[in-house]
């Protein structure tokens, strides 16, 4: 699947004669599965129609700051927000001199200023060589590369005038390949299965009643987000939550801990690394009742008998160059705990954490965790559980490579 399967992109089109080039550019990202869309400044319509590109997009293509006939008074902030990554092709002297400046009188400048600092900008500069060459264009790109924005420079070749120059705007395939790239190398999970379970479990009592705890999987489904956005192929075993699925994952609805066993024991010999961060029962019912217990029938004891140990049995049959990371909630002992349950269930990662530190609780979204490997122990602050889970799958992704690597010079 490519990377930019499911992107949002912001193709921008100014005016210069390469604006021909960006149909060809949209085409070739709707095919590697992104959804695009199309903002153009005034000078960009004079070289090829809006029509051009709502055809191609099959989506309205902004053109003004204010249209007559649309209510549109907040749409360079929802599109800004939409967008994964925008790309300008072709950037001419004046955009890219607007956007260095913070100017922001046209749609696509206004787009610009209000993309979120987390999305990538890409510019694919277009103009005439004696334009590239001078002093102010090449300070602004200066300018714009510190600020992180991705310039895609111009090739030297036959300009719109018949004469060879810097200045033509780069091929779409190049421009495709930039940003294939980049998100490669954003994404360093792309092609490995990872497993990740979450939430509580429910046992059954009786058809009315169940064992459970206080899990919400907000932690477990961070971490599925997170490892979808860095390009693993993730499946996402998750116990009853009101959670939704973040986008790209595929999850599995399971209610009680065997249940969970099932599917895991099944997914794990095929996955590359399990997060196992589902709160499992430890004991249920051992007859759950077919009908309601009534008051009258009840007995004061619940009889109860050993949950399946997933990770434990997890642990018992990795194999070389798989990953296991387990987590573990301690009220007390945290450290001790978590080293005794590394070793005993085969853990390359255990994360543990005291729901009764401040911000550490099962519904919050914030958490206080510690990571335990063979070789390091590190203690983190409070965080939020989205970057948690960054810490989480960058030390897991370390932990995986020296594995692999060991593992292929063992072999
Ligand atoms: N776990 C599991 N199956 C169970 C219980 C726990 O796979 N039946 C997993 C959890 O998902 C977690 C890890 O084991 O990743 C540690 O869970 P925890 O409940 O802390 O460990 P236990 O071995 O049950 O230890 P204890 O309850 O005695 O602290």
């Amino acid at each position: 699947m490519s990377v930019l399967a499911g992107r949002r992109v912001l193709v921008g089109v100014t005016g210069g004669i390469a604006a021909y080039k960006a149909v060809y550019l949209c085409r070739l990202l709707q095919e590697e599965g992104a959804e695009v869309r199309v903002a153009m400044t005034p000078a960009g319509t004079k070289f090829v129609t809006p029509l051009t590109f709502e055809a191609i997009t099959q989506h309205t293509v902004a053109t003004e700051i204010f249209p007559e006939k649309e209510f549109v008074a907040t749409r360079h902030i929802s599109w800004a927000q939409w967008a994964d990554l925008c790309v300008v092709a072709p950037a001419t002297f004046d955009f890219v001199g607007k956007v260095t400046h913070g100017i922001a009188d046209d749609i696509l400048a206004n787009l610009i200023a209000a993309l979120p600092a987390d999305r990538t900008l890409y510019m694919a500069v277009a103009m005439n060589s004696e334009m590239y060459a001078k002093e102010a264009f090449q300070e602004n790109v200066e300018t714009l590369k510190k600020r992180g924005v991705r310039i895609i420079d111009a090739e030297t070749g036959y300009l719109a005038e018949m004469m060879q120059g810097k200045g033509r705007m780069a091929e779409p395939e190049q421009i495709l390949e930039c940003i294939i790239n980049d998100l490669r190398a954003q994404m360093p999970w792309t092609g490995k299965r990872i497993l990740v379970t979450a939430g509580p479990t429910r046992e059954r009592i009786d058809p009315v009643r169940y064992l459970s705890n206080a899990s919400s999987g907000k932690m477990g489904y961070a971490i599925a987000r997170v490892a979808s956005q860095l390009g693993a192929d993730v499946t996402l075993v998750s116990g009853p939550v009101t959670l939704e699925t973040p986008r790209g994952v595929q999850r599995v609805d399971v209610t009680t801990a065997r249940e969970m066993a099932r599917v895991v024991e099944i997914a794990w010999p095929d996955a590359d690394v399990l997060f196992m961060v589902a709160a499992v029962a430890d004991f249920v019912p051992r007859d759950p009742a077919d009908q309601k217990i009534k008051k009258s029938e009840a007995t004061a004891s619940l009889a109860l008998e050993p949950a399946p140990d997933i990770l434990a049995h997890c642990g018992k049959v990795k194999q070389p160059g798989q990953l296991l990371v387990g987590f573990a909630v301690e009220t007390s002992n945290e450290l001790a705990e978590a080293r005794r349950k590394r070793t005993s269930k085969n853990l390359d990662l255990i994360v543990v954490n005291n729901p009764s530190t401040p911000g550490a609780a099962f519904e919050v979204d914030t958490n206080v965790v510690t990571m335990v490997t063979a070789e390091s122990e590190e203690a983190f602050p409070l965080l939020s559980k989205e970057e948690v889970a960054k810490e989480i799958l960058a030390l897991a992704y370390r932990l995986y490579r020296e594995l692999n690597v060991a593992a292929d010079s063992n072999s």
